[in-house]
């Protein structure tokens, strides 16, 4: 029988990857997000679309409810602004905390459920290096580094059930990354060995391998895709 994905943000950047990446190994595929307009497998007989706003907290209970069963989860979606910490607007940290970490970890607590009593289940959380090393976007730095702490946290309460990683890319070609000021990105350009950003289906291929096939022994962790900017 054909496993089910549920990945957030699925319709473009990393998250039309992570799409492309199932396809090719014949999942059912949810794909989350806000707007389908120039999603290019919209119509694909694998992919099913839910226009979701994750800031919507309160819903996201019952729209996990009505999915069925899923395998694996992947939360991709995430904002950043690029604002410096005293000139940001409250609306905008309230739906970056909302976005990148409150609904992950509800996303987490609902899928959750039905993977605990089928006894197996993954779960991949797009993170960032932001949430290691301190950033420039105070709040998104932070709301990367409470991601990286719920997987730990989560992969020790759902014991050997779950697998549940994180990855932690430093920039990539996406959409996100003209978000990044022309300065800070040639400054970046200057630490990563091979001289370039990382490209999205890198970041997806890796997420792919925590969702299916990495040994279940790397569990709680994050796997840094950063190219030797962050040497640790
Ligand atoms: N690009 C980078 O440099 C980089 C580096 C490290 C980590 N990451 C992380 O990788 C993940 C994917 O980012 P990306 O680079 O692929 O960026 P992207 O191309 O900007 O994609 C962001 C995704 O999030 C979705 N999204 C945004 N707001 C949403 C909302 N309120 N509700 C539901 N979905 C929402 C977007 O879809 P809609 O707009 O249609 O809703 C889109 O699919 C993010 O978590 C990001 O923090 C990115």
């Amino acid at each position: 029988m054909k496993k089910t994905v549920l990945i957030t943000g699925g319709n473009k950047g990393i998250g039309l990857e992570l799409a492309r990446e199932f396809l090719r190994l014949d999942y059912n595929i949810i794909v989350l997000a806000r707007d389908f307009h120039n999603f290019e497998f919209k119509n694909h007989p694998s992919i099913t679309t839910i226009s979701f706003d994750l800031t919507n907290i309160g819903e996201i209970a019952k729209l996990v409810s009505s999915l069925g069963t899923i395998d694996i989860l992947i939360n991709n979606a995430g904002v950043m602004y690029s604002l410096p910490y005293n000139n940001y607007p409250d609306d905008k940290i309230e739906s970056m905390l909302k976005l990148n970490i409150e609904a992950p970890v509800k996303l987490i607590e609902e899928v959750s459920k039905k993977m605990i009593e089928k006894g197996n289940g993954r779960i991949v959380n797009n993170a960032s290096i932001a949430g290691q090393i301190g950033h420039p976007d105070i709040w998104y730095g932070i709301t990367k580094a409470g991601l990286i702490n719920a997987t730990k946290s989560f992969s020790k309460i759902f014991g050997d059930k779950i697998v549940i990683n994180a990855v932690a890319p430093s920039p990539v070609e996406t959409e996100m990354l003209d978000v990044i000021p022309k300065e800070r990105r040639e400054a970046f350009l200057k630490t990563v060995i091979s001289k370039r950003f990382a490209k999205p289906e890198e970041v997806a291929k890796t997420i792919v391998w925590l969702a299916t096939e990495s040994p279940e022994y790397i569990n709680g962790t994050c796997i840094d895709i950063n190219n030797g900017s962050f040497p640790r």
